[in-house]
């Protein structure tokens, strides 16, 4: 029996969900194998399915449960003939907050041998990491609407900023900063967002004060500019959470787009483990393909590669990220299940050092 195990929590969801996660386990399971340590997968059926027939979107004694896992893997949730957002709020909104998971990570990076959507910019030029702020900000559904559908209807969403909440995740945002080049960017709109941004602005100079991290800002307008004109720019960025969900969109874009953007929502804990976690593609459930096979697997291969190094499986992990990177470049044509299969051979090698 494997010495080192971890449970795994694995939430496929709909549309392409399932077929992406399944590619996802494959290379997971070959990892294992090849390192030496076990998944215990436990499975859930969250999602459109459920909710038609039960509907039920997250129990609370489910709830409870994906708490208590090491990780949680999840595909996408979302289907036509769902209201929008009783999925995407009830579940993926909904375990963000309940969980805590305050820091929402997303690399940036263009893997050799991936057609670049912008002219003259290569690997070297986009390799960065986004994180975003994922429990506050504008997502809380602090609101209302009254006079609805008259003349007078008016709506009100308030961004929710809180001293502790800001700052727990720009101190994560500088250590991983720490960990590369020692520079952060934090992105906001001080200039007419007062409150908020002078909040976030007084927070990150602290931190980069106490830390030792060399502090950038950029408006988010321009932030969007500089990610196509001049990616270079940025190695960490630290934001909150609309900006990040909008900057980080543009990301996957210059990164080789959705079918390659992976992201993790975690509690990083304290000193008595690695924390909550859940890992998943960007992408959504993308019905229009679903069942067709053309679903690149390599944004669930790549999130499960993230899950892995905070399960601390380093080199599993390492070895997920190369896999894609030699399968990648000739992956064109092929469809979700050979793609998959080719990456799970090339986590199963002894790559020679
Ligand atoms: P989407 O990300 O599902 O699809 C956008 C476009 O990208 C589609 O043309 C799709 O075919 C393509 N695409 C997405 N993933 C791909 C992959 N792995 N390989 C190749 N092509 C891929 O976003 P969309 O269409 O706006 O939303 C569809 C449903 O998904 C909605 O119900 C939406 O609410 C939900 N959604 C769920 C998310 C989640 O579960 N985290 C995130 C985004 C959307
Ligand atoms: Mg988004």
């Amino acid at each position: 029996m494997a010495e080192r195990r971890h449970t795994v929590a694995c939430m496929p969801g709909d549309g392409i969900g399932p077929e992406v996660v399944a590619e996802a386990r494959k290379a997971v399971d070959a990892a294992a194998a090849r390192f030496g340590f076990a998944i215990d997968w436990v499975d859930y059926d969250l999602g459109a399915d459920r909710y038609l027939r039960t509907g039920e979107v997250l129990p609370d004694t489910v709830l409870k449960e994906l708490g208590e896992a090491d990780a949680i893997l999840f595909g996408a949730i979302g289907r036509p003939d769902v209201p929008p957002g009783v999925l995407e709020r009830g579940l993926l909104l909904k375990l963000r907050f309940e969980l805590d998971l305050y820091i929402n990570l997303r690399p940036v990076r263009l893997y050799p041998g991936v057609a670049p959507a912008l002219a003259g910019k290569g690997p070297d030029d986009i390799d960065m990491l986004v994180i975003r702020e994922n429990t506050e900000g504008p997502y809380v559904g602090a609101g209302g609407s009254a006079h609805r559908g008259t003349a007078a209807e008016t709506a009100t969403e308030t961004s929710l900023n809180t001293r502790a909440g800001v700052e727990r995740c720009i101190r994560y945002a500088a250590g991983r900063a720490l960990e590369r080049e020692g520079r952060l960017t934090m992105v906001h709109k001080t200039n007419v967002l007062t409150h908020s941004g002078d909040l976030w602005m007084r927070t990150a100079r602290e931190v980069a004060e106490q830390t030792g991290v060399r502090l950038d800002y950029c408006h988010v307008d321009a932030a969007c500019l500089y990610m196509v004109s001049d990616p270079g720019r940025f190695d960490v960025v630290v934001t909150d959470n609309l900006f990040g969900d909008i900057l980080t969109d543009v990301g996957a874009a210059i990164a080789g787009g959705l079918g390659t953007a992976a992201s993790a929502n975690l509690n990083p804990g304290g000193r008595s483990g690695p924390g909550r976690a859940l890992f998943e593609p960007v992408h959504g459930s993308a019905p229009d393909i679903a069942g067709t096979g053309r679903a690149s697997p390599v944004a669930a291969v790549l999130s499960a590669g993230l899950m892995l190094d905070h399960l601390g499986e380093r080199q599993a992990a390492a070895a997920l990220e190369q896999a894609v990177m030699a399968v990648l470049p000739d992956a064109a044509g092929y469809s979700t299940q050979e793609i998959g299969s080719q990456i799970a051979v090339a986590v199963s090698r002894e790559v020679p050092a």
